[in-house]
């Protein structure tokens, strides 16, 4: 069996970092592993798969040397730069920014909902934002089987999402509360922030990315058009608010979906316990339903709080929790590059 060359690009960043920590978990047939970052941080060590690696810095000339895929958890700039030159080196990309998810030429995945774009890759694949991630891994059965006619999401984003500056922003503003004892530490003027326009502990901002002319942000317009492309349903009627909330990892969302046919819940429980990736905690005797800290390490989305919407025909609530750093970002990006090996046999 071919052992391949895996290049991680963002290796010392917080998506690169839990990829590091999946892949020493997964045990792919991969032989040799290089981690790149920016100047910043070449040089720098991490332990990995019980050695010491040297972080190196990325490159126009990184990818001479001939790698099989490469993981680019960089941001879009970075990966706009540099994906379209590992793959005229003959390397496929899977990269997790928004860069080149929308075009139309580049397949955007998700393993457990449209596998079959892997094969149509000319050198890079877009892994998919990561509250869209977790919804369309819990949405594709349901749109199998009663055809989804509309979605409304509203989100409650973990500060992970927003990489080391995020969590520094939390952790900034949960430090100066423990030392003001005050309530009213909504205020940013005793410490800076690194990420957000407002402090985010003691807050709910609803504003990820960037606003757009429509009066929508970048992130909510991420979430309607990557659930059309992902779903491969051009012109099904989604809509979002996506929220920052104070919490450290993964995200929480709830989903309001109508669809065309009737359906039972009972049924729509099953069909969701049996899904691939989807873990059914739908128990509200014993208080039990997804939360964040459950979703955390692991790669399964949880759903639950599945209930009928009684104000509109075949309407349907639920609650969707997943780890946005390793489903919503690492793992996903880590089971394409499973199946790209397991093509390439
Ligand atoms: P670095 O550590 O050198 O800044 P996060 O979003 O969690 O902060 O992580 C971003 C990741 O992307 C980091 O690993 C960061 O490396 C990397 N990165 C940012 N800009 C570049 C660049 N121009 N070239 C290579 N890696 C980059």
């Amino acid at each position: 069996m071919k052992n391949f060359k895996l290049a991680v690009v963002g290796a010392t960043g917080v998506v690169g970092r839990a990829a590091l920590k999946v892949l020493e978990e997964k045990k792919l047939p991969i032989s040799q592993y290089t981690l790149f970052a920016s100047k910043r941080s070449a040089g720098s060590k991490i332990q990995f798969l019980g050695k010491e690696y040297i972080v190196k810095e990325l490159t126009e000339n990184s990818f001479d040397e001939g790698f099989d895929f490469a993981i680019f958890s960089a941001g879009a700039s970075t990966a706009k730069k540099y994906a379209p030159i590992a793959a005229e080196h003959g390397c496929i990309v899977v990269d997790n920014s928004s860069a080149f998810r929308m075009d139309k030429d580049i397949p955007l995945v998700v393993p457990e909902v449209n596998p079959e774009e892997i094969k149509k890759n000319k050198g890079i694949i877009a892994n998919p934002n990561c509250s869209t991630i977790q919804a369309v891994v819990a949405l594709k059965p349901l749109d199998d089987k009663y055809k989804i006619k509309r979605i409304v999401y509203s989100t409650y984003q973990a500060v992970s999402g927003a990489g080391r500056d995020g969590i520094y922003d939390l952790e900034n503003g949960i430090k100066n509360f423990k030392e003001s004892k005050d309530i009213n530490v909504a205020s940013s003027d005793n410490y800076t922030l690194k990420k957000f326009p407002y402090p985010i502990f003691n807050n709910c901002l609803p504003h990820i990315d960037v606003f757009l002319d429509n009066g929508y942000t970048k992130e909510e317009m991420k979430m309607v058009n990557e659930t059309r492309k992902i779903l491969g349903r051009p012109n099904l009627a989604v809509t979002a608010t996506a929220v920052r909330v104070p919490v450290l990892n993964s995200h929480s969302e709830s989903i309001n979906v109508e669809f065309e046919k009737d359906f039972d819940i009972k049924d729509i429980k099953d069909l969701l316990a049996k899904s691939e990736g989807i873990t059914l905690i739908d128990d509200i005797e014993h208080e039990k339903y997804p939360i964040a800290t459950d979703a955390t390490g692991q790669d399964n989305v949880l759903v639950g709080r599945i209930r009928r919407d009684f104000s509109i025909p075949n309407g349907l609530n639920f609650w969707c929790v997943g780890d946005n750093i390793r489903k919503g970002a690492a793992s996903n990006a880590i089971q394409i590059v499973s199946k790209l090996i397991e093509y390439s046999k």
